[in-house]
């Protein structure tokens, strides 16, 4: 029996659900997005087009999912498969964004709906549901024409690779259903749409209220010969392409069970896999051939785009999840720069050169934006300059990962093209974008070997190279500290090397200032110039405010486990503006000095630093015996010291 809560008008029972998937399952599926906001009457189009449609069954997706569970193992699932499967890929992805997926059904097609709510200005939710849809309905209210939001939305719909438009000019009867108005902004939406060569369009006057031209023809306007929208909806073709492209799989895990079994499971992005056919497994590029095609009904002779599968191969290599299985003869590239779009979704701004997890297909990796391209007018199509990305911003910039990775043009490949990006310390989906190609600048630059390294610069100073990391507001008493704790290390006989925010701020980066991108830029350069000091072999201090825990952590990861100890010199704001050694904090005060640390520019202390310093306990010299203690312990500075590393 088949459980679970279920609405909707129908009030179905088990045995119709069977007998509703044996019926319905060779018709074609439409996925389509409505676009819009709720006072251009999506709702009400949406629910007369459900209810008009004498939908067989509308349902939230929640339900489905309960129900899908209990009905998971039984024949005729596929729809629910399809359905859920989508749904999944995107949870896969991390977005949590509420769209509600509404699965309907005529005599002709099965529809499933992205109804993504639409009060909101928030282009993060029409990119969820646009990701996997066939085509766009975009609203328009009758009354108010082409607005920026409609070309956003468009603009969006186009880079997502949705072919099919329509335009749905809304509350016809609120312009006495005149073909003047609707005339004017189909002309209008044409003009726009050619520059981001939208082609297929579909212009219908209707009103959702009312019920014109919704699901049957009205016949208050005669001066339309076009489709009602539901006709439309059930005729428009949508070739599935993914079908007849090459092979590829990106593994979503490793199934193994005992020592015999090994399989890797996957939703099929593209083309077919048989037993017998030669696999490459990326970015190794290793290869092998398909032993077994499973999916949940058991062995099957072959599986195609759109369906999970379990594959087995034949030879014993190396496949991890993220790795992509491709066909042997035609793999996608392998690259780790890229220029690609991308669509910013988080109140924060992207900050050119910070760093955020990159998920593409089932991989995730670190991945930093530089630079900044452009930002793109959605009105005019003008390329503007930027550094940074705000909400609903567009831009197109190059992107650098930590890892190589198997990928095609978002042109190409929606699954290996398309990627979110992740916040790292608050695991938030924060941007969407699409990759467009690799770039060459490393692909001829290699890292050199040398023979006198790390560990031979080490051993001859007789000390194990860190990087000893001085956060603190301007003020706090950090390069007093450093300095005291360098003359110690100095008079021991260490090697080493201060690097001081306002020294570093005369020099490398003078053409830095004090906003937060400039901050980024500020610590990565540092960062990378402490990584170099410390493969010479010094023990660095680095002494600036270093705000932003992203670009603290991003300092850490440059170098090795225990080669990063952070020093937070903790002083209250009070305190450190009572001191105010430069007159810094009273020209912020007075508004004479912008972006002030602590006044008008935030500082994230440590959560978990190596040391912490209390200044309002300790002096400066207290303060610098207790580093010099901690590098001793952690046998940094140990007379006699092997590096072992
Ligand atoms: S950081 O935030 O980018 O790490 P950094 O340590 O390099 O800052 O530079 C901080 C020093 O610059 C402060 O000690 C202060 O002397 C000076 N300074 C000038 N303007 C500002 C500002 N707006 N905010 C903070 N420090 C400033």
């Amino acid at each position: 029996m088949v459980g679970g809560k279920r609405s909707g008008g129908a009030g179905l029972v088990a045995g119709d659900i069977e007998e509703y998937l044996r019926r319905h399952k060779a018709k074609s599926l439409l996925r389509f997005i409505t676009c819009g906001s709720v006072d251009d009457g999506k709702s009400s189009l949406i629910g007369r087009l459900l209810y008009e449609s004498k939908m067989i069954f509308e349902d939230q997706f929640a339900a489905l999912r309960d129900d899908s569970k209990k009905v998971g193992t039984r024949g005729g699932e596929l729809d629910f498969a399809l359905l859920v499967d989508g749904l999944a890929a995107e949870r896969e992805q991390g977005i949590t964004i509420d769209v509600a997926y509404r699965f309907f059904t005529t005599e002709k097609r099965k529809f499933i709906v992205a109804d993504t709510p639409g009060h909101e200005q928030y282009t993060r939710n029409m990119v969820t549901g646009a990701s996997t849809a066939d085509l766009a309905v975009i609203l328009i209210d009758a009354r108010k024409g082409v607005l920026t939001q409609t070309r956003r939305h468009s603009y969006l719909a186009a880079l997502l690779g949705i072919r099919h438009i329509v335009v749905a000019v809304n509350k016809m009867d609120l312009v006495g259903y005149s073909q003047e108005v609707f005339d004017t902004i189909e002309r209008d939406y044409r003009d726009f749409a050619h520059q981001i060569k939208l082609e297929a369009i579909t212009c219908i006057p209707v009103s959702a209220v009312v019920g014109d031209n919704i699901t049957s023809r009205s016949t208050l306007t005669p001066w339309y010969s076009g489709p009602q929208l539901l006709e439309h909806l059930e005729s428009v073709a949508v070739p599935d392409l993914a079908e007849g492209a090459a092979f590829r799989m990106p593994v979503q895990w490793v199934n193994r069970p005992n020592a015999e079994f090994r399989g890797f499971a996957g939703l099929i992005a593209s083309g077919v896999v048989r037993r017998g056919d030669a696999l490459r497994v990326l970015p190794s590029g290793r290869t092998s051939t398909v032993a077994r095609v499973l999916n949940s009904e058991g062995e099957a002779l072959l599986g195609r785009a759109g369906e999970s599968v379990t594959l087995t191969l034949a030879d014993e290599i190396d496949v991890s999840r993220g790795d992509v299985l491709a066909a042997a003869d035609a793999p996608p590239a392998v690259a780790n720069q890229f220029e690609a779009t991308i669509v910013w979704m988080h109140d924060e701004p992207l900050l050119q050169g910070r760093a955020y997890l990159l998920k593409l297909g089932t991989k995730t990796v670190i991945a930093t934006v530089a630079p900044i391209k452009y930002r793109v007018n959605v009105n005019t199509m003008e390329h503007l300059a930027a550094k940074k990305l705000d909400l609903n911003d567009i831009g197109v910039c190059g992107l650098e990962l930590s890892t190589a990775i198997a990928f095609e043009p978002y042109s190409d490949s929606r699954v290996l093209g398309g990627f979110i990006l992740i916040d790292r310390l608050t695991n938030n989906t924060v941007g969407a974008g699409l990759l467009h190609f690799a770039l060459r600048r490393s692909q001829n630059v290699h890292w050199q070997a040398l023979d006198v390294n790390k560990r031979a610069r080490a051993l001859l100073s007789h000390q194990k190279p860190c990087i000893l990391w001085f956060t603190g507001l301007s003020g706090a008493g950090k390069s007093t500290i450093a300095n005291l704790v360098e003359k110690q290390l100095h008079a021991d006989g260490r090697h080493t090397y201060l690097l001081d925010g306002d020294n570093v701020r005369h020099g490398l980066n003078k053409d830095l200032g004090f906003t937060d991108e400039a901050r980024v830029e500020n610590i990565r350069r540092v960062a990378e110039v402490a990584r170099l000091m410390v493969d010479s072999g010094l023990i660095v201090m680095v002494s600036f405010i270093s705000p932003f825990r992203s670009e603290r952590r991003m300092a850490r990861a440059l170098v090795e486990a225990g080669e990063f100890i952070e020093v937070f010199v903790d002083t209250p704001l009070a305190q450190a503006e009572a001191r105010d050694v430069k007159g810094l904090y009273k020209k912020a005060r007075r508004g004479e000095l912008k972006n002030f640390t602590g006044i008008d520019s935030p500082y994230e202390a440590p959560e978990d630093p190596e040391i912490r310093l209390d200044t309002t306990r300790l002096t400066s010299e207290a303060a610098a015996s207790r580093v010099i203690a901690y590098l001793r312990e952690a046998d940094i500075i140990d007379v006699g010291y092997d590096p072992g590393i």
